[in-house]
């Protein structure tokens, strides 16, 4: 099991490991939201507050990218992920995105 705590949202969810985050975010009320689901939009952009060992790693196409609008080295695209352990995530969708 691995427990996953959105910020946002002050909400701990309990989770299998390797569930992907947009199969979790269609059982619970948290806030991140889904566009291409394919790594194409940054609509699903998150923040890794803690855990990103815990998460798979980011292939490449998804870190450049986040790269190509600056994004921060902590941030994921929550539709490439999969929850390998204990992480805590903040939703940032398209907010501060530089073209
Ligand atoms: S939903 Fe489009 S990049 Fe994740």
């Amino acid at each position: 099991m691995a427990l996953i705590y959105f910020t946002s949202e002050d909400l701990e969810v309990d989770v299998d490991e390797g569930i992907a985050l947009v199969d979790v975010a269609a059982e619970v009320d948290c806030d991140i939201t889904f566009g291409c689901k394919s790594g194409s939009c940054g609509t699903c952009r998150v923040r890794v507050v803690s855990g990103m060992d815990n998460l798979s790693p980011a292939a490449t196409e998804e870190r450049d990218f986040l790269q190509g609008f600056g994004a921060h080295p902590d941030e994921r695209l929550g539709c490439q992920l999969k929850i390998n352990g204990d992480c805590k995530i903040r939703y940032v969708g398209l907010d501060d995105l530089e073209d």
